[in-house]
């Protein structure tokens, strides 16, 4: 039997280390960027907050800086921003062969969905990865900076082949978690990634950011937009982190004294960890903010449920996207955010 051919689409943070994971142990070749090639060719070490490490290089001919014509046999793993996903899909469509198997990547809601849409013929699966990954210029390695699995859409009727193919993801630095319901698993993701935005806008380094009761606080109303969607609709949230979600809003609204001893597993960031969705600001590029934050609103529309907070915040964020001063603006403390979202 011919072994799956593995094929990541978008080999950025997440890409280069669902690469690295599934190189070593299975065939992997590498769509992307010439930086990211680059760094692959040179070699690099996948490393995890316990100190688990694993070398990772790859040849030549497993760095590829387009699609082929034609791809058969291929599980691909789509690793792209969710920016950039109808454009990849677009550029897929025509190349997918038989037997091919697309695994969506992407934080929030709909990724699989847009996939379905542009790959009616083909299979596709939602995932979510739980974890951070980070880009370690001086070390050169790829470093999963927090807990957290794999988690991978179960689906029905596919081969034991494409099952084992799918596995190679399984890691000693990652845990595989397939899930029935993994709609629920992306919105307790998104419930998470809530904190993003504020990130992005009050300008700190996170672990600074969850030392603000009042940052910590706008992320707590957030999530209370999201958790009254979550209530109208068939979705039971299962635990990601160390708190239930239903509980975590109620555990950021505690006073600093309280919090830094209850949560303290929360605040083992480096100190200086920003989140993806600043890094995308000062780079002047798009956020993912439509599908994070907007993806709640959207939601909430369908089920009634008015979400006027994230409705402010992608506002907020917007203006940051087209403003040109983004890059030289002042840090924000959560008092000053509070006061301009008009949040009491
Ligand atoms: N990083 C994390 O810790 C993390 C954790 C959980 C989930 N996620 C989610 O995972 C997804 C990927 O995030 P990421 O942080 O890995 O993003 P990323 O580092 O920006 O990686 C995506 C890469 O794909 C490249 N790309 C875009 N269009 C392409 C194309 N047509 N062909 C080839 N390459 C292309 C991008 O290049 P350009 O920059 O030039 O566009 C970028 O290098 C996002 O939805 C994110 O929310 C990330």
């Amino acid at each position: 039997m011919v072994p799956y051919q593995h094929v990541i689409v978008g080999s950025g943070l997440i890409g280069c280390f669902l690469g690295g994971i599934i190189g070593q142990s299975a065939r992997v070749a590498l769509v992307g960027r010439q930086t990211w090639l680059a760094r692959l060719k040179a070699g690099i070490t996948l490393t995890d907050y316990t100190g688990g490490e694993a070398p990772f290089k790859a040849s030549e001919d497993q760095c590829w800086s387009t699609l082929p014509e034609r791809l058969d046999h291929s599980v691909i793993w789509l690793t792209v921003k969710n920016t950039a996903l109808a454009e990849v899909l677009e550029q897929l469509r025509p190349v997918l062969g038989s037997d091919c198997l697309v695994v969506c990547c992407q934080n929030g809601l709909g990724g699989a969905t847009l996939a379905r849409q542009y790959l009616p013929d083909v299979s596709v699966l939602q995932a979510i990865v739980g974890c951070n990954v980070v880009w370690d210029d001086t070390h050169q390695r790829l470093h999963k900076a927090t807990e957290g699995a794999f988690y991978l859409e179960q689906l029905t009727g596919i081969t034991d082949q494409q099952s084992a193919a799918l596995r190679m993801v399984q890691h000693r630095l990652l845990t595989l978690c397939v899930r029935e319901d993994i709609e629920a698993v992306a919105w307790a993701k998104l419930q998470l990634n809530l904190a993003n935005s504020i990130n992005a806008i009050v300008n700190q380094p996170v672990r600074t950011m969850l030392l603000d009761r009042g940052c910590r606080q706008v992320i707590a109303a957030l999530m209370d937009e999201l958790l009254a969607v979550t209530a109208q609709l068939p979705v039971r949230l299962p635990k990601l982190t160390r708190v239930p979600a239903n509980w975590l809003p109620f555990m950021l609204r505690l006073p600093d004294w309280l919090f830094t001893r209850l949560a303290s597993a929360m605040l083992h960031i480096e100190p200086d960890a920003r989140s993806s969705m600043w890094w995308d600001l000062q780079a002047g590029r798009l956020t993912e903010i439509d599908y994070l934050n907007g993806a709640v609103t959207a939601q909430g529309k369908l089920a009634g449920v008015d979400c006027p907070l994230n409705d402010s915040v992608i506002a907020l964020v917007k203006s940051l996207e087209t403003s040109t001063l983004v890059a030289s603006r002042r840090p924000l403390d959560g008092n000053t955010l509070k006061f301009q979202l008009h949040l009491k």
